[in-house]
């Protein structure tokens, strides 16, 4: 595997790969890797000829009070993880490299980030559809990796690619779970004992919302209040949101339907933590 940290080095591995008239997918994560981005990794090994996964922890879609400083970071253990993975580059810049020092031109999104994680982090996603653009120039790639962990990212990505038209092809992955239920996240690192028995009141009230969905439970907000009702319970938990949007534009919902997506974000103790299911 080869380790690039600049956009030039990139740029030049993609050109003699697409020469040679190979297909490039890309998986971009902010690294301290896990199972859940090793999925991605792989299903890219599976359907592109090359695999390309950036690791960067993108300073513009922190906000000033929020974990960029404490984000953890591990890029040996990463490579080790994406050299096993079959991974064929990994793009690790410095910040320097990506945002000259007047950096002024951004990718903003409306609609879709102010709902859900977009209330709490107003400047997330223009920072995210900024350095994945960038990205997506980087390294064109015919395909490109997301989690549904992050089902509002997802949905923000494939929206930006629409609008702008960017030629490549957004593939949506499951989420990974501990085997508890917990979904996997570099911010699990950040739960003591007593936070990590307690960041299991998320994914069990996921398991309560989609069993009452299957049922044929209909209206949203019954389901919530179950939901919300379930992570009440813990004293560490508090919620951020629990909420049920439609699953392309992240406007609220009603009536269950095919494509509901009911997301939540939950503090356990300081640790903002997310998980969702799609109808
Ligand atoms: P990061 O949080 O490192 O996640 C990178 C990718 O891994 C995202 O597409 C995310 O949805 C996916 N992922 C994380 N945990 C997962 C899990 N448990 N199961 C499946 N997929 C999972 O998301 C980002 O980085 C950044 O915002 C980024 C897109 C890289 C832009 O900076």
């Amino acid at each position: 595997m080869i380790t690039a940290t600049t956009v030039d080095e990139v740029r030049s591995f993609v050109k003699k790969q697409k020469s040679e008239g190979k297909t490039v997918g890309l998986v971009p994560t902010m690294g301290f890797l896990h199972e859940g981005h090793a999925s991605l990794v792989k299903k890219s090994v599976e359907m592109c000829d090359v695999t390309v996964v950036s690791v960067f922890v993108n300073p513009t879609q922190f906000a000033p009070n929020e974990d960029f400083d404490a984000y953890p970071r591990d890029f040996k253990r990463d490579c080790a993880l994406l050299e096993s993975c079959g991974a064929d580059l990994v793009f690790h810049p410095e910040a320097s490299e990506m945002y000259a020092e007047d950096f002024t031109t951004g990718v903003t999104m409306d609609v879709l980030s102010k709902t859900l994680c977009g209330k709490t982090r107003p400047i997330h996603f223009n920072g995210v559809c900024t350095v994945v653009s960038k990205l997506f120039n980087i390294v064109t790639p015919d395909k490109a990796f997301f989690g549904q962990k992050d089902a509002q990212q997802l949905a923000i990505i494939k929206r930006m690619v629409r609008d702008l038209n960017f030629d490549i092809e957004i593939v949506g992955c499951p989420i990974v779970r501990e085997e508890d239920g917990l979904a996997k996240s570099s911010r699990n690192t950040y739960l003591n004992a007593d936070e990590r028995k307690a960041a299991l009141c998320l994914s069990q009230s996921v398991a309560i919302g989609k069993k009452m969905a299957e049922e044929g439970v209909s209206d949203t907000e019954t389901i919530l209040a179950a939901m919300r009702a379930h992570i009440e319970k813990e004293p560490l938990a508090k919620i951020d949101y629990v909420e049920a949007v439609d699953g392309v534009t992240m406007q609220p919902t009603e009536k269950v339907k095919d494509g509901v997506l009911f997301a939540m974000a939950v503090y356990i103790g300081k640790t903002r933590l997310i998980d969702n299911f799609i109808v």
